[in-house]
């Protein structure tokens, strides 16, 4: 029987999924039948015909970023599992390395393959202990079987992981301060382009895609690319995990079909929203832009979502309720943006203290001029920034203040 859940293939109290449990699984026969039998071209079309699209956020094409990686011409490549997670409100990525680590590290060999890698990182926060140490052992127990090192399986491809920590920033995350990180230095994002896949690591063209992206491979590979589409629906392609927070009956990270609506994930899998009331407003990641109760039908896909207006991101989903003001919750992400951000750009600096300080002034009850003034900082500091951290801040706080003025207005007035 083909499984409809591909990556939660155990319950968290199983416990992690070890080698031998991964390989009664059919684990590592994707990366043997690659190794036989598949060329890179045929993997990066099997991976466009599954439609899987990047889990990190942006929701770029996997064989698009693997085909560049593969046409680029260098006798040394890199690849990297992106497990940066620092997002609160997302769980997902932790939950893999810590509990089904192999998927992870075969997913990982596999864009070595593809694009023409011999080493590779796993890159986690280094406060992920349990993370960590799950995939230490993973690692040190798929060399020992021969998944990875030298000659891998007698097939004469070699590739090799090691294991690189990740200071505990939300900035660090992003795919070119995680290549710093990498290199030695500070989590500070580079100045784009040359993007990763030209000039990544070390100057060499460099693959990095999140860990639930690589961890969806090797079950795309076993069970065909029309197999794993058809598991989405609404025109979704396959399944992706969401985390859905303590406002739901039922918290937790879920393996769901890609398409699946939001109000379906709350109450099919979150079994509900905890205190009853209706829901006014949606969040699908915290740098997303909020939506109205009216979208939660939206299925959520990356398109259907930004055509609504927002974005997936790495699919935290949090809401607010009926009766409850917007602005609160917006002073707290606006803090969070002003504390993650990494001090590198100005314009950066400036948004991020900018909008937390005016939401304070707002929350406080000291509004004054705050619906210009969040436009102006907004507006000036959009596509400033090596990285979209500016745009990431911006998105909640604008979001907020274009469906609830009324929210801002009564704070502001001290209501
Ligand atoms: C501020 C910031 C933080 C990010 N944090 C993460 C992260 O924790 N994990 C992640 O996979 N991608 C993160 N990203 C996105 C990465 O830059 C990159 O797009 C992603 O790792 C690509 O993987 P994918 O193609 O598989 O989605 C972040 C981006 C930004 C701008």
């Amino acid at each position: 029987m083909i499984p409809q859940s591909l990556l939660l293939t155990r319950a968290p109290e199983a416990g992690v999924e070890d080698l031998q449990t991964y390989r009664d699984a059919g684990g590592y026969d994707a990366l043997k039948t690659s190794l036989a039998s598949l060329t890179p071209p045929n993997i990066i079309q099997i991976l466009a015909a599954a439609e899987l699209r990047g889990r990190g956020g942006a929701a770029f094409p996997v064989s698009r970023k693997w085909e560049l990686a593969r046409a680029a011409e260098s006798d040394v490549k890199y690849v990297v599992a992106n497990g940066g997670e620092h997002e609160p409100g997302s769980r997902k990525d932790r939950l893999l390395i810590s509990q089904f680590p192999h998927k992870v590290i075969e997913g990982l060999a596999i864009a070595a393959f593809a694009t023409g890698a011999h080493a590779g990182y796993l890159y986690i926060i280094e406060d992920m202990a349990d993370a960590l140490a799950s995939a230490q052992r993973a690692i040190a127990d798929a060399r020992a079987a021969g998944f990875l090192g030298s000659n891998i399986l007698g097939s004469g491809f070699s590739f090799d992981i090691e294991i690189a920590l990740a200071p505990p920033t939300y900035v660090a995350g992003e795919e070119t301060a995680a290549l710093e990180v990498i290199e030695g230095r500070k989590a500070w994002p580079r100045k784009k382009p040359p993007y990763p896949g030209q000039s990544g690591l070390f100057g060499k063209p460099t693959t990095i895609n999140n860990v639930e992206t690589l961890a969806a491979v090797p079950a795309i590979l076993r069970h065909g690319p029309d197999y794993y589409k058809s598991l989405g629906v609404r025109g979704g392609a396959g399944t992706f995990l969401v985390t859905l927070d303590e406002r739901v009956a039922r918290p937790g990270v879920y393996e769901i079909p890609v398409g699946t609506p939001f109000r379906e994930a709350i109450e099919r899998f979150g079994a509900g929203v905890k205190s009853g009331r209706p829901i006014k407003a949606i969040l699908p990641a915290l740098s997303s832009r909020f939506l109205p109760a009216a979208a939660l039908d939206t299925p959520m896909t990356p398109d259907a979502v930004r055509a609504a207006g927002s974005g997936l991101g790495c699919a935290g989903i949090s809401f607010i309720e009926e009766g409850e003001s917007i602005v609160p919750r917006v002073l707290q992400i606006s803090q969070f943006f002003m504390k993650e951000q990494c001090g590198q750009c100005s314009a950066c600096r400036m948004e991020t203290n900018t909008l937390a300080m005016v939401m304070k002034n707002v929350a406080a009850g000291n509004g004054g001029e705050y619906a210009a003034q969040i436009d102006k900082i907004i507006n000036f500091a959009k596509g400033k920034g090596y990285c979209s951290l500016i745009e990431m801040a911006a998105a909640p706080v604008q979001s907020a203040l274009a469906l609830f003025p009324e929210d801002f207005a009564a704070a502001a007035a001290g209501r």
